[in-house]
């Protein structure tokens, strides 16, 4: 049967796995598409090191229009990532009546409901199973593998560069700045680790998560994003010792007032399997209603995890098409027409447990004014934990964990807290979920 012809886009480190993979599995991935799926054409700026990759299997250009616009491709896979170039690029093999499939997360999370928009007028499938977790099939689970459920929410680890950093702040006690170094030395964390270290990679994530979960349009504008690198080794200590580990979640839920889109550090029960997701690892909890909560995990980056996504919607959009658009499974789960506009919570009215660290005089009369404070704000404590004083220090850290409560009373709360004679600088918040039912 005649192959698909695949322009790629980009042969960094996805890129390579992609076309390793592809040839190593080439009989078998035949099998399961029903016919060969070759790359005909690779766009690469450098074209030296495209050559040394591709072996004279196929064309190697270093303009990538060229690519998009050559009548001999079916498909383009844009690795090439941001929002620049990369969006001209997938407009126009749209355009060009292309199927594309991407691992840009950024791309879809802002620029996702005019891509998905075009690819509809055009009939063509836009597939980006990459885009979210690396390696681990979780737009599959959520789009087809979960369809018959309400989804209730999801929480993921979702970003491999902080969960290694948290682990290692951790196991060792290390901090921030420390592990953080050590990470780009070991090349797990970018030089320019902005993205990933203040929580903007994980929030583009989420954001296509909660518009596949729930129908909604993609609003990466709306989220609430909140990263790591404020956090302090003294809060991930006392948390394990009250039985909790710190992640940074991506978390998107669908309550009466509308749909929570956020990214912070997260206090989890240590108990939780999540919770144990160590190292650069990537793990999504999706709560149905009929399944319950069901946990995916594996590799969210790196060259043969990524490109096993890529090359799985590769086979995919190879199977569907011939198919009518019609009968392929909608973008974004839900039949274009039915997607709704619910509302994206603000951060103010989304509803939590806290973890609150104050530093305090050790004196008479502190815990009455902290708890009169509280009280004040409709605020209700369900655990308080004094630590002892440092030997000579007349200041000490007291813990408090709320009951669930709405973030805009927590706010004041913490403003007023601040203003108290006996509480020393500033009040540390962390949220807390139990990610139970
Ligand atoms: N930089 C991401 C991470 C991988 O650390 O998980 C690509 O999305």
């Amino acid at each position: 049967m005649k192959p698909m012809n695949v322009g790629l886009l980009g042969i960094g480190t996805v890129g390579a796995g992609t076309f390793t993979v592809l040839s190593r599995n080439a009989e078998e991935i035949s099998r399961r598409a029903g016919r060969p799926i070759r790359i005909v054409a690779v766009a690469e700026k450098d074209v030296a090191r495209a050559n040394e990759i591709t072996q004279g299997t196929c064309r190697v250009v270093d303009d990538a229009f060229a690519v998009v616009s050559d009548p001999e491709v079916d498909i383009v896979i844009e690795l090439i990532g941001g929002c620049g170039v990369a969006k001209e690029l997938v407009l126009k093999a749209i355009a060009n009546g292309k199927h594309v499939v991407t691992a840009n997360k950024a791309l879809l999370a802002m620029h996702g409901n005019e891509i998905f928009a075009e690819a509809q007028k055009q009939g063509v499938m836009v597939a980006f199973e990459a885009a979210v977790a690396g390696g681990v099939p979780i737009i599959k689970a959520v789009r087809e593998g979960l369809s018959a459920n309400r989804i209730e929410w999801i929480a993921g680890i979702i970003n491999g560069t902080t969960n290694f950093i948290l682990s290692e702040m951790r196991d060792k006690g290390l901090s921030f700045d420390t592990v953080l170094k050590e990470a780009q030395r070991l090349g797990y964390a970018e030089a320019d680790p902005t993205f990933d270290i203040e929580g903007v990679d994980a929030a583009h994530k989420i954001t296509i998560l909660s518009a596949i979960a729930f129908g909604i349009p993609m609003q990466f504008d709306k989220a609430y994003i909140e990263g790591i690198s404020q956090l302090n080794a003294k809060d991930i200590k006392y948390a394990e010792q009250l039985g909790y580990r710190i992640k940074l979640l991506g978390i998107t839920r669908r309550t009466p007032a509308g749909v929570e889109l956020r990214v912070h550090p997260t206090l989890i029960p240590a108990k939780r399997l999540i919770a144990n997701v160590e190292g650069a690892m990537n793990a999504v909890v999706v709560q149905g209603d009929a399944v319950g909560a069901t946990l995916y995990y594996g590799k969210g980056a790196g060259a043969e995890p990524t490109a096993s996504a890529v090359i799985a919607d590769l086979i995919d959009v190879t199977r569907m098409h011939t198919a009518d658009p019609e009968h392929r499974v909608p973008h974004l789960a839900f039949q274009p027409d039915q997607l709704v506009d619910l509302p994206i919570l603000p951060i103010a009215e989304v509803q939590t447990c806290f973890y609150l660290r104050l530093r305090v005089h050790d004196e008479p009369g502190v815990l009455a004014d902290i708890t009169r404070v509280l009280a004040d704000e409709q605020i209700s404590i369900d655990a308080l934990i004094q630590k002892e004083p440092g030997d000579g220090e007349d200041e000490t850290d007291l813990i408090l964990l709320t009951h669930l409560t709405l973030e805009k009373r927590v706010n004041a709360a913490i403003a007023r807290l601040e203003k108290l004679s006996v509480v020393v600088g500033k009040v540390t918040r962390i949220r807390m979920e139990e990610l139970g039912k």
